[in-house]
């Protein structure tokens, strides 16, 4: 089945983009929902996760405390690269399992913020999705749905593919500067070039 990468920078509105293809059919898979799930209680990742760090990473009930870990991977480039050696095989396992079940949508979007930077990711997909916005509106529209500080999303924003490298490997692009109708007008114009794509490859 025709799978498409669907990229961008954090708020740029890939869920929200995403939500706007499953209604009209599409398969989703989000690796930021899988990554939760994994770390949440019975998640098949905590086992490795508590192997390699503190207590002090972990709620009481031994989940994954978010927000410590962020803190801790901002400031220590190795603890970043354990936590990815240990989440990026699992999600990719999961995402295969999803690919892999029978499903009556004709395509699937498979979202990964940082696509660009993963091989094993890119070799699931047959195009690129790229939503794409100005850093101002992602700080702005980042704020308002979370805790997070203007200072701290700029600073995951500088860890994210640059915008110039984005484009550059994007086969098809979303631009999010204005409302949710402009955004359900240009969803509705690819769902119908993936409709076709996926038809050819029938
Ligand atoms: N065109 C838009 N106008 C106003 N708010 C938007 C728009 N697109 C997204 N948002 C809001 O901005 C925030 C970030 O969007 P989201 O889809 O969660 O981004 P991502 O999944 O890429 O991090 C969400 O709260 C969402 O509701
Ligand atoms: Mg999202």
């Amino acid at each position: 089945m025709l799978c498409i990468g669907l990229t961008g920078g954090i708020g740029c509105g890939k869920s929200t983009v995403a939500e706007l293809f499953r209604k009209l059919g599409a398969q989703i898979i989000d690796t930021d929902v899988i990554a939760h799930q994994l770390t949440q209680a019975h998640g098949i990742a905590l086992p490795a996760l508590h192997a390699e760090f503190d207590a002090a990473y972990f709620h009481a009930d031994g989940t994954l405390n978010r927000a410590a870990m962020r803190e801790l991977i901002f400031s220590q480039a190795a603890a970043k690269l354990t936590l990815e050696t240990i989440l990026h095989p699992l999600i990719l396992q999961q995402v295969q399992l999803q690919l892999a079940r029978p499903s009556t949508a004709r395509y699937t979007l498979l979202i990964v913020p940082l696509l660009l930077q993963s091989p094993a990711f890119l070799a699931q997909v047959q195009r690129i999705l790229l939503v794409d916005c100005s850093e101002a509106l992602q700080i702005q529209r980042v704020m308002q749905r979370s805790q997070l500080s203007a200072a701290q999303i700029h600073n995951i924003i500088a860890q994210q593919t640059p915008r110039a490298t984005q484009f550059a490997a994007a086969d098809d692009l979303i631009s999010n500067e204005l409302d949710l109708n402009h955004l359900a007008l240009q969803v509705r114009r690819l769902h119908d070039i993936y409709l076709q794509q996926s038809s050819i490859n029938d």
